[in-house]
């Protein structure tokens, strides 16, 4: 059993506390992804984890075990990095196999695993090369190699496919899924693209400044997100934040409005709502539909830039308060630049957050 728990975890370098007190539970065979924004405390994390970091407090454990103080190779753990850290002057082969040397197995074990690794990873025809007469995505599968060939319960990644090129990380992240499923090991990984995390996760841990801002599936961070970063940072475009007003509170039944948006009343999912107070409503841009035929849309304003990709259609809605606002249309459109026009968008889909 290889469940991860984090208890009130910290860290501090002198007087600086990156990670401020962390709880995560990662259970055993669990795919989880760290996210969040440059310098919020993911690779210090996962180094923690790893053993190659101190932890200032708080209690690791992996297996029910508490491991703060046992050094990285007692842990069970492989770490995969960003940058591959292959040997250049070792062959495929010798690089998979270099955990295995160090440790003093034999010929005929080497042989096994590295077979085993290359078969998992498509690369038999890869092993007597040289990482220079590799691509990106094969150096990478070379560092996943020589991870999965120590069995380890627990596989750390720490944004392994930020260095290769777009098509390329999307056939690797489908690797790197399939590779869960067939090995079964627990694995948490961090990365900065929230399409790798809502496609890859079992849970997500959306992190801010060293401290947790939600944990859930993708589906529950997308649709019931706790906070405005947590809904900012999932989804693509991001979601749209108008300030508004609040009109009327009754129960969870809050009336909004603003100089381009019609009063509106929403159910909401939190308290902190006063009337004559102020809210951050946000709207994703794939809920947001223009009423072309005459209707009364609820918010209203000009068309300031279209973007036809094909299959959707991306505009981008000066508001009659000046502010900008993006939908996302989920077919090809034409809209002239300039025109007025009236959005309406599905209640439930809706989010309200105090100001
Ligand atoms: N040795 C150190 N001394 C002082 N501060 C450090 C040290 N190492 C990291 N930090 C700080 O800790 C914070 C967290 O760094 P970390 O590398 O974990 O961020 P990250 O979330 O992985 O960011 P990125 O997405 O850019 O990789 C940062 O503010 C960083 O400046
Ligand atoms: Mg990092």
């Amino acid at each position: 059993m290889a469940a991860i728990t984090l208890s009130d975890i910290r860290k501090s370098y002198g007087a600086t506390h990156v990670i401020k007190g962390v709880d995560i539970t990662v259970e055993d065979g669990e795919f989880v992804v760290f996210v969040g924004p440059s310098g919020c405390g993911k690779s210090t994390l996962l180094r923690m984890i790893a053993g190659l970091e101190d932890i200032s407090g708080g209690t690791l454990s992996i297996g029910g075990r508490r491991v703060n103080d046992l050094p990285p190779k007692d842990r069970g753990v492989a770490m995969v990095f960003q940058s591959y850290a292959i040997f250049p002057h070792m062959t495929v082969r010798e690089n998979v196999a270099f955990g295995l040397t160090i440790a003093g197995a034999s010929k005929e074990e080497k042989d096994a695993k590295v077979a085993e690794a290359a078969r998992i990873l498509q690369m038999e025809h890869l092993l007597d090369r040289r990482p220079s007469q590799l691509s990106g995505g094969q150096r990478q599968r070379v560092a996943i190699g020589r991870a999965i060939v120590r069995k380890p319960q627990v596989f750390l990644f720490d944004e392994p496919l930020s260095n290769l090129d777009a098509a390329l990380r999307m056939d690797m992240r489908m690797e790197i899924g399939k590779l869960h499923k067939q090995l079964g090991a627990t694995m948490i990984y961090v990365t900065h693209d929230q399409v790798e995390a809502m496609t890859l996760a079992d849970k997500i841990v959306v992190l801010k400044d060293g401290q947790v801002m939600q944990v859930g599936t993708p589906m529950e961070l997308y649709h019931n997100p706790a906070n405005a970063f947590v809904a900012g940072f999932l989804g693509s475009p991001s979601m749209n934040f108008l300030d508004v007003d609040v009109r009327e509170v009754a129960g969870n039944r809050v009336t909004v409005s603003n100089a381009a948006l019609e009063p509106v009343t929403l159910t909401a999912k939190r308290g902190g709502f006063t009337a004559g107070g102020k809210a951050r409503l946000g709207l994703r841009p794939q809920y947001l539909t223009p009423e072309t035929d005459g209707r009364a849309g609820l918010l209203h304003g000009s068309v300031a830039l279209t973007e036809r990709l094909g299959s959707e259609t991306v505009i981008e809605v000066t508001l009659a308060d000046g502010k900008a606002l993006i939908a996302a249309l989920a077919r090809d459109a034409i809209f002239d630049i300039g025109a007025p026009i009236q959005l309406s968008f599905a209640h439930d889909e809706a989010h309200l957050f105090p100001a």
